[in-house]
C-alpha cells in the first residue's frame, strides 16, 4: 500500500500516528501567571540536543475557550515548564490529565497527582515521576497546518534535572525499572520492560 496524505488516507482512521512509535510522552507541567498549575500529556515530544540539553513538544489545536491549549498559553506567559514522565503506575492519571479542563482548573487536583516544588522554575513537578526536567522556553516554531488547527513546536532548554535515586545503579540510570509508558497508535500504549545493548561502531 502507498498513499499520499494530501489526497486523503485509505483508512477510516488515519494511521499516521500508528506508524511512528513508540512515542515518548512528555507529561508537561506549567503554571499560569495567576498561579494555576496545569498538567497534560504530549506525545509529539522528544529530546533533541544535549549540549545544552533541549527538548521539544508540539501543541496542536486549541481549546473550546482559548486560541491555545493551556500548556502553550502558560509557557508563552511564564517562559518555563517541567517535563515529567508517566509510568505504568500513573498511566490512568496521565490519561485523566488529557481531558479538556478549563484553564482555571488544576489537573493535579482532578487526577489526584502529588505536586513537588521544582528547584529552578515556578511550575510544579510531578512527585511520582522518576525524572523531572525543569525547562526554560527557548523558542516556539509555527508548524504547517492544513486546517484551522494551530500547530506550534515548543523548544525548551533543560536547566535542572531530577532523577529519583531509586533508579540510579552503579552510577548509571536503570531505565527499564522506571517503567515509562509510550504511545503507539489509536488508544494503544506500551510499557518499557526490556532492553538490549549494541556497542556503537
Ligand atoms: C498520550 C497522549 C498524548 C497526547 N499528545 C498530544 C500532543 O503531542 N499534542 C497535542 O496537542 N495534544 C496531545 N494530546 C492531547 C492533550 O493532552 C489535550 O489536548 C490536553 O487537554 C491539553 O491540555 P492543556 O490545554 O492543559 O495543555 C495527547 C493526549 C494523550 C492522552
Amino acid at each position: 500500500m502507498f498513499y499520499e496524505p494530501k489526497k486523503g488516507s485509505p483508512f477510516k482512521i488515519d494511521p499516521f500516528k500508528s506508524l511512528v512509535f513508540p512515542r515518548p510522552i512528555g507529561w508537561i507541567s506549567s503554571i499560569s501567571k495567576n498561579g494555576i498549575a496545569n498538567l497534560a500529556p504530549y506525545s509529539y515530544f522528544n529530546s533533541i540536543a544535549d549540549e545544552p540539553p533541549q527538548v521539544m513538544f508540539c501543541s496542536n489545536g486549541s481549546t473550546a475557550q482559548n486560541k491555545y491549549k493551556d500548556s502553550l498559553s502558560n509557557i508563552l506567559s511564564t517562559k518555563e515548564f517541567v517535563v515529567n514522565f508517566a509510568t505504568s503506575t500513573t498511566r490512568k492519571q496521565m490519561n485523566t490529565t488529557s481531558k479538556n479542563f478549563k484553564s482555571y482548573e488544576d489537573e493535579f487536583n482532578f487526577a489526584r497527582i502529588k505536586k513537588k516544588k521544582s528547584k529552578l522554575v515556578k511550575a510544579p513537578s510531578v512527585k511520582d515521576s522518576p525524572v523531572n526536567l525543569e525547562c526554560k522556553l527557548l523558542k516556539t516554531i509555527k508548524l504547517k497546518s492544513n486546517s484551522k488547527k494551530i500547530s506550534t513546536m515548543i523548544v525548551g532548554e533543560v536547566i535542572g534535572i531530577f532523577i529519583n535515586n531509586k533508579f540510579i545503579k552503579n552510577n548509571r540510570v536503570d531505565s527499564v525499572s522506571m517503567r515509562y509508558i509510550a504511545r503507539m497508535g489509536y488508544s494503544e500504549y506500551t510499557t518499557v520492560y526490556s532492553k538490549f545493548s549494541l556497542k556503537r561502531k
